[in-house]
């Protein structure tokens, strides 16, 4: 305790120090998330991180995050430093979505408007027309498709099936997935609604369609956030990464708060619903990349250049 005091308070020195803020996702270590908050910095959704960074006026952005997020960050403001506590954090659907194949597939349907899930690299950004997160997606196919264009979208093939299903828009699906929503089940979620059927039920949209279909609120993690704040209910059950739960409880102390069930569960772990790439952000790592310049973020400026363009139309429509 007293060793997390002392690395909090080097922290708070180091960021003052080098004119740094902290840009903190909902699923890092609950730490993170409040020094961020105590330092004037953030925590919010892909969207907000990436809106806050731009805009705020620190010459170095550390952010707490997965390695998309930083890239992000770097993109859209490429004359900042942009540090990270392990620059090994990566995220499945990036992963899964490597630059040569995906471009060969665009390539094979020229007629398509390329739209891709802010978590992805930078390359695969600079070869699509749009960028979008979980928060504005859905409007921005909304958007595409009342403009009569066909898509191809990638790379989270659930979230793409529930937009397909919500606008009827033409899409063509890259078969990626989020290992940790990915394990949210179905029947085992039933069964909870059915213990608690005044529970409002929470879904992110990267989870399979047959436990989106279950949700009452289905969105992006701030979406999912402000539904506990904003609804009456006593009760919720969280269907995303459970880091979540600490911004939940913070705003909502009095009510009560369930996790989704998880193909993964035991007597250990009654859900496991946490990125293990988010939980490689320590506090840590952050004392070590302000202290040595670790971690940083580095892009060739031809490539954030490209980049920024479907990441800056997505500001733009959202703004
Ligand atoms: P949000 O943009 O909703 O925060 O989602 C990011 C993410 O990685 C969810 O797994
Ligand atoms: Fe990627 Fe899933 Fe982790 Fe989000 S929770 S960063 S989508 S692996």
């Amino acid at each position: 305790r007293t060793e997390r005091l002392q690395l909090v308070e080097n922290i708070k020195r180091l960021l003052k120090q080098h004119n740094a803020v902290l840009v903190a996702h909902y699923y890092v270590d609950p730490y993170i998330q409040d020094l961020a908050l105590e330092t004037g910095g953030c925590v919010g959704d892909s969207l907000e991180m990436a809106r806050f960074g731009k805009e705020h006026e620190a010459q170095t952005l550390v952010v707490a995050g997965v390695r998309f997020m930083g890239e992000s960050a770097k993109i859209l403001s490429m004359e900042k430093t942009v540090l990270m506590a392990d620059l090994e954090a990566e995220c499945s659907l990036d992963l899964g979505c490597p630059i040569d194949e995906f471009s060969a597939f665009c390539d094979q349907h020229p007629d398509r408007t390329v739209v891709v899930y802010a978590n992805t690299s930078a390359e695969v950004k600079a070869r699509a027309d749009w960028v979008v997160t979980s928060s504005v997606g859905l409007e921005i196919v909304t958007h595409l498709h009342e403009q009569g264009q066909k898509i191809i979208w990638g790379p989270d093939r659930h979230l793409g099936k529930y937009i397909q299903k919500q606008t009827g828009a033409d899409m063509l699906l890259w078969q990626g997935s989020c290992i940790v929503h990915n394990e949210f089940k179905a029947r085992e979620l039933e069964q909870l609604k059915a213990q608690y059927p005044e529970a409002v039920v929470l879904v992110h949209p990267e989870s399979p369609d047959s436990v989106v279909a279950l949700a009452d609120v289905v969105g992006s993690t701030s979406k999912l956030l402000n539904a506990t704040k904003e609804m009456d209910s006593q009760t919720f059950i969280v269907g995303t990464d459970l880091g979540i739960l600490h911004e939940m409880q913070k705003h909502s102390p009095d009510k009560l708060f369930l996790a989704a069930p998880t193909a993964g569960e035991s007597a250990t772990c009654k859900s496991c619903a946490f990125c293990p790439w988010m939980a490689m952000n320590g506090l840590k790592g952050i004392e070590n990349c302000l202290q040595t310049g670790s971690g940083e973020i580095k892009l060739a400026p031809e490539l954030a250049q490209a980049a920024l363009k479907p990441l800056q139309r997505m500001l733009d429509f959202a703004a």
